[in-house]
C-alpha cells in the first residue's frame, strides 16, 4: 500500500491536510495522526471494516480494546449509554487534555471496538492537528498509539513513519509529542474511579476532583523480576526495544557504582546507559533522559528506539521513583524492562 504523508506545521495547521486526511476516514481508510500524548492511528469508530484494519496493521491482539478520540462533548451521546458523575467532574477538569475516561457503550459501539467490553473508553485530545482531523471527519475516531504491536509508543513523526509506512493509508506528521507517554485511562464504572494506566495526569490530579480515586493495583504493585508476577499480564513484555533493558533505581552514587559492575560485566556486549543524573559511564552510548520526571516521560519512547538504531545490545536505565508523574515512567520503564529492575544502594 502507498502511504500519502502530510508534513504539517503545529503552529500552522494546513487545512488542506486535514480535509484530505479527513476524507480518507471518512471512506473508511486509516490515518495516523498527532496527540498531545503519543500518535494514534485512527479509523471511523462506526466503520467495522476500518477499525478490523486497525488491528491488522498494528498486528495487534484483538481483544484489546481501542480508545474513541472525540473532538466535542457532543460526540459523547454517540458512544456512551449513560455518563457516570466521576466521569462528568474528570471531563470537566481534564478534558480536552491527556485523560481517557472508561464509560458504558451506546449500542453502536461494536465489540471490535471494546474488545466485547460492555465499556468504551473516551478520550477528548488537545492536539489541535488531532481536533482538527476529528472534527473535518465528523466522526469519531477509534485510534491506540501507531505503533507495531510490541514496540515503544511513537512520540515523532519518524517513529511512526519507521513502524506504519506501507501499512497505513496515511501520516499525518507533525510534530514531536508533548507528553510523550499515553494518556492517564480511568475506569468510572466502579464504585470508585480507577486508574488502570497511569499518565502526565496523576494520581494526585485525580484525587483533587475525586478524592476517592485509587490506582489499580497492578499498576501500583509493579514488581521486579524477584518477585513473583501479581498477574499473568504482567509477565510480558510491551513497549519494548529489542535491546535487553535492566532498570537500576536508587540513590546516585549507589547507581552508578552498581552499573559501572554490570558494564565490566558485560564487555562482551554493545551497553548503553539512560542517566538522570550527572554520572558518567564507560559505555557505548549514553543518553540523557532528563533532569525532571516530565522530561524522563517526554523523551522516554524515542530514547528507548534510538538505542536499537544504535545497536546498543544492553540499556541500564537510571530510576529515581520520584515526583510528578514518576507512575507513569515507572510503568513504561519497567514493561520495557520486563521487570528486570535492580534495587542499588
Ligand atoms: O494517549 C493515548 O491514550 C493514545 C493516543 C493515541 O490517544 N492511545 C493509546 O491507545 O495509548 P492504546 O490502544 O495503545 O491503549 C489503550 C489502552 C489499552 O491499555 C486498553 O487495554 C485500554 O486503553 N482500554 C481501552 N478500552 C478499554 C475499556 N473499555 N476498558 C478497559 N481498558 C480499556
Ligand atoms: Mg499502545
Amino acid at each position: 500500500m502507498d502511504t500519502r504523508i502530510y508534513h504539517i506545521d503545529p503552529k500552522n495547521i494546513d487545512m488542506q491536510s486535514i480535509g484530505a486526511a479527513a476524507a480518507v476516514i471518512r471512506r473508511g481508510g486509516l490515518v495516523a495522526f498527532p496527540t498531545e500524548t503519543v500518535y494514534g492511528l485512527g479509523a471511523d469508530a462506526f466503520c467495522e471494516e476500518a477499525v478490523k484494519n486497525i488491528y491488522k496493521a498494528k498486528g495487534r491482539p484483538s481483544d484489546n480494546p481501542l480508545i474513541v478520540h472525540i473532538s466535542d462533548f457532543g460526540m459523547l451521546d454517540m458512544l456512551a449509554a449513560e455518563v457516570p458523575y466521576s466521569a462528568k467532574k474528570l471531563m470537566e477538569a481534564f478534558m480536552p487534555g491527556p485523560v481517557t475516561v472508561i464509560v458504558p457503550k451506546s449500542d453502536r459501539v461494536s465489540d471490535t471496538v471494546t474488545g466485547g467490553l460492555d465499556t468504551v473508553a473516551v478520550r477528548f485530545p488537545s492536539d489541535p492537528a488531532a481536533n482538527a482531523l476529528i472534527a473535518a471527519a465528523r466522526t469519531p475516531i477509534a485510534a491506540p498509539s501507531a505503533n507495531l504491536s510490541g514496540k515503544p509508543s511513537p512520540t515523532t513523526a519518524k517513529h511512526v513513519i519507521d513502524d506504519l509506512s506501507g501499512r497505513v493509508d496515511c501520516i499525518i506528521a507533525g510534530g514531536d509529542c508533548e507528553a510523550g507517554v499515553e494518556s492517564t485511562v480511568i475506569d468510572t464504572t466502579r464504585a470508585v474511579p480507577v486508574i488502570l494506566r497511569p499518565g502526565i495526569i496523576t494520581l494526585e490530579d485525580v484525587r483533587s476532583i475525586i478524592p476517592s480515586a485509587e490506582v489499580d493495583k497492578n499498576v501500583a504493585e509493579a514488581v521486579s523480576i524477584t518477585d513473583k508476577p501479581r498477574c499473568p499480564g504482567m509477565k510480558y513484555k510491551h513497549y519494548a526495544p529489542d535491546a535487553e533493558v535492566v532498570v537500576v533505581e536508587g540513590g546516585k552514587n549507589a547507581v552508578k557504582r552498581e552499573i559501572d559492575r554490570l558494564i565490566s560485566e558485560n564487555r562482551d556486549k554493545i551497553t548503553g546507559v539512560m542517566t538522570c543524573s550527572d554520572n558518567t559511564y564507560d559505555a557505548e552510548v549514553v543518553i540523557c533522559a532528563g533532569n525532571t520526571m516530565a522530561e524522563y516521560a517526554h523523551n522516554l519512547f524515542t530514547n528507548l528506539r534510538r538505542f536499537d538504531e544504535l545497536g546498543v545490545q544492553l540499556v541500564f536505565a537510571e530510576f529515581r521513583s520520584e515526583g510528578g508523574c514518576a507512575l507513569a515512567v515507572k510503568n513504561r520503564l519497567y514493561k520495557a524492562a520486563a521487570h528486570r529492575v535492580i534495587y542499588a544502594d
